[in-house]
């Protein structure tokens, strides 16, 4: 074998030291910590595609109207649980303009990211009926969202949807839910980590379990208008970004500003309550928190005693976005282009080097590019590639940790890698592939 691009003792070493019995069950903060540390050792720059860190400047306008907020001294006064008027009153349109839904500015609530959004939402799907005490993962998924279900002791199901695409779906839905323990369906819309993108058939599908089994869809939008095959940018016009909302009155939507406004450190997303969830009452929660309304629970219960809401200035930062891009102002799909671009490249690089895409079709169609991507290497685990891609200056985590049944895949996040890096990624995917194919035909 050749001399590996990073030096073969100090990487082996860091890898031992950093004690991780199997790289593919490494959680990202661990990959994250181990290539700091190889970094710092080696004076090397790895290719970075473990963490998903937006790797855009956040839009000018966001960050005015939020200096502005502050010079107003708006940092001095707690902000309502609900939101401001202007941030839901602009969610609302965002909604409709990019959606084409309806959900009245009441239902549109700020929480201190998506994480805080997908907390609270979790909490109270496990609280609604007591013989329902399960959520349902469509994975793979975001997985710090089951560490949260685990800090909260509820429970929760999954399987991966590689197998069961399309009108398969359906099968393996009711396989779950006709139990009668599941109070959710939650899923991201495209995927972290696959970049799939689910079909108007298969959303359909999921409202159509929702509402015959009186289930609330928990969807999460982190990646907003993200799929890139489709022009989502237009406010008013179609294609809209597709939602489960077409299909069911019973849902949840949750927007990041992380990624799609490229808002990550202001920790502020929007949940989007469906008008009919917002008011409807449950015995149960009035037995356990002493009001019935899933809506008034959901603020003056939840998000109250978590953070009494969210950040005052980081909100009028958002609304301003939201309103520039609701008066097509601001193109906030083609602010982020760039991710898509990038992954068109570098999944170019590795499946001319050996590697697979593992999450390969929307079931006719060729996946989109974006934010994430999945890849393989012929007869290795993913806790083996991840060790042998960290000799070859390269960094990802295992699908495993996903929820994905795909043992061999890794995801690879575009975000942080620079385009004057592709070079190196070349070069190294290259050496990688011939040091390690050596007696294939
Ligand atoms: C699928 C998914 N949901 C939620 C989040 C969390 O978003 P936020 O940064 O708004 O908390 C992320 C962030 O990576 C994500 O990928």
């Amino acid at each position: 074998m050749n001399k590996t691009p990073i030096d073969y003792q100090k990487v082996s070493k860091a890898i031992n030291q950093s004690n991780i019995p199997d790289l593919g069950l490494a959680t990202i903060r661990e990959i994250v910590r181990l290539v700091n540390m190889l970094e710092e050792e080696t004076g090397e720059k790895y290719i970075r595609m473990e963490m998903g860190v937006p790797g855009i400047k956040p839009p000018d306008v966001g960050t005015l109207a939020e200096i502005e907020a502050l010079t107003n001294g708006v940092a001095a006064i707690y902000p309502m649980l609900d939101g401001i008027p202007s941030i839901k009153e602009e969610t609302s349109k965002f909604v409709k303009n990019f959606m084409n839904i309806d959900v009245s500015p009441v239902g549109c609530v700020p929480t201190v990211g998506s994480m805080q959004g997908g907390y609270a939402t979790f909490m109270l799907v496990s609280n609604l009926d007591p013989k329902k005490d399960t959520a349902l993962f469509i994975d793979p998924g975001f997985s710090v969202q089951k560490t949260q279900f685990k800090v909260m002791g509820h429970k929760y199901a999954h399987f991966d949807v590689y197998n069961y695409r399309g009108a398969k779906l359906r099968a393996k839905l009711e396989e779950f839910v006709s139990k009668g323990n599941i109070n959710s369906i939650i899923y991201s819309n495209p995927n972290n980590p696959s970049w799939i993108c689910f079909t108007e058939e298969e959303l359909k599908i999921i409202g159509d379990i929702a509402n015959k089994y009186d289930l609330i869809v928990l969807e999460d939008l982190a990646y907003f208008a993200m799929d890139f095959r489709n022009d989502l940018s237009k406010p008013g016009e179609p294609p809209y970004q597709p939602t489960v909302a077409n299909y069911t009155n019973n849902y949840i939507l949750l927007i990041s500003s992380s990624k799609a406004f490229s808002n990550a450190g202001q920790r502020i997303g929007m949940l989007c309550i469906s008008n009919t969830l917002y008011c409807r009452e449950y015995p149960n929660l009035l037995e356990r928190f002493g009001i019935a309304s899933l809506g008034y629970v959901l603020i003056q219960r939840l998000i109250y005693s978590f953070s009494s809401g969210v950040c005052h200035s980081a909100q009028f930062g958002l609304a301003a976005m939201f309103k520039a891009a609701n008066e097509g102002k601001f193109n906030f799909v083609e602010s982020v282009r760039e991710y898509g671009e990038k992954a068109a490249i570098m999944k170019r690089i590795f499946i001319e080097n050996g590697f697979n895409l593992v999450y390969d079709k929307d079931i006719d169609q060729e996946l989109a590019d974006g934010f994430y991507f999945t890849i393989s290497y012929p007869g290795m685990q993913s806790g083996e590639l991840i060790k042998n891609l960290l000799y070859y200056g390269i960094s990802a985590i295992g699908l495993i940790t996903c929820g994905s049944d795909r043992t061999e895949g890794l995801r690879a996040c575009v975000s942080q890698v620079k385009r004057t890096q592709f070079p190196d990624l070349e070069k190294r995917v290259k050496q990688f592939n011939q040091d390690f194919n050596t007696g294939k035909e």
